[in-house]
């Protein structure tokens, strides 16, 4: 394979593990303690906003609190030597973080929202959140109260950035999973529309994950070490 120029690397819960945030469908991750379906979806937060809010305020004061690890790291530092030789590194990250920002990441691509926005349903404003959201926070663009809801991708919503991550796929001539089970779609399909250009494609992950099929090449260990090692590899 020659240098990739148009590197597409899509993230999940895995590539911030290391970091202290809890993946979804582990053991013991966060679906396994909690029913997506009472927390995760526009019903459950008619039904009861509080408890849907209280969820991701938990979330978000982790979120502040944790720190990027080495597998951020080396992303930032392979979008800045791709960009140096006149290529690009597209990052669609599933995670809902900032950790790939803060690693130094430029351009990420949040498919399923940033925790640390908040939306307003009654004027469609998204603004910088960082403390707890309530039924009394009121939306500094419009004014309305108890309108607020995090700026995160729902079951039963439509994922954010769908136009920009297929023109990236489009044109990628490499792509990279790294610490995602594979299970969510459409990110999960990604790998196979990859497939149908004849690309390379790579899984990095703890363990073979649900597509690990998909892939015709594979590095598995904690995300922190194997992926600096893999872009290393291809001198990134
Ligand atoms: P999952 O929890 O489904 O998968 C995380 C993957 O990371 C698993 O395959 C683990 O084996 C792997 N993993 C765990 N620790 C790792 C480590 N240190 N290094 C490398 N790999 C590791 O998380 P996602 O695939 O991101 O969506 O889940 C996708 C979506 O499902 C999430 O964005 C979220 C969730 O429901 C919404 O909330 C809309």
């Amino acid at each position: 394979m020659g240098d990739p120029e148009r590197l597409f690397v899509l993230t999940g819960a895995g590539v911030s593990a290391e970091s202290g945030l809890g993946t979804f469908r582990d053991r013991g991750g966060i679906w396994a303690r909690f029913d997506p379906m009472k927390l995760a979806t526009p019903e459950a937060y008619a039904a009861d906003p509080d408890e849907v809010l209280d969820f991701y305020d938990h979330r978000r004061r982790g979120v502040v609190a944790a720190a990027p690890n080495a597998a951020h790291v080396a992303l930032a530092r392979a979008e800045a030597r791709l960009a140096d030789r006149g290529g690009r590194l597209f990052l669609c990250t599933q995670n809902v973080d900032d950790l790939h920002e803060r690693a130094g990441s430029r351009a990420v691509v949040h498919m399923h929202g940033e925790l640390l926005k908040a939306r307003c349903t009654a004027c469609d404003a998204v603004t910088p959140w960082r403390n707890d959201l309530n039924r009394a926070s009121s939306c500094p663009a419009c004014g309305a109260a108890g309108r607020m809801r995090p700026d995160v991708v729902w079951f039963g919503e439509m994922p954010m950035h769908r136009d920009a991550i297929e023109a990236a796929l489009a044109e990628a001539d490499l792509f990279v999973a790294v610490g995602t089970s594979g299970a969510v779609y459409p990110a999960a399909g990604y790998v196979r529309q990859a497939r149908r250009r004849g690309i390379p494609t790579c899984e990095i992950n703890l363990e073979p994950s649900d597509n690990a099929d998909a892939f015709d090449d594979a590095r598995y260990g904690p995300a922190s070490a194997a992926l600096p090692r893999y872009l290393a590899d291809l001198g990134l």
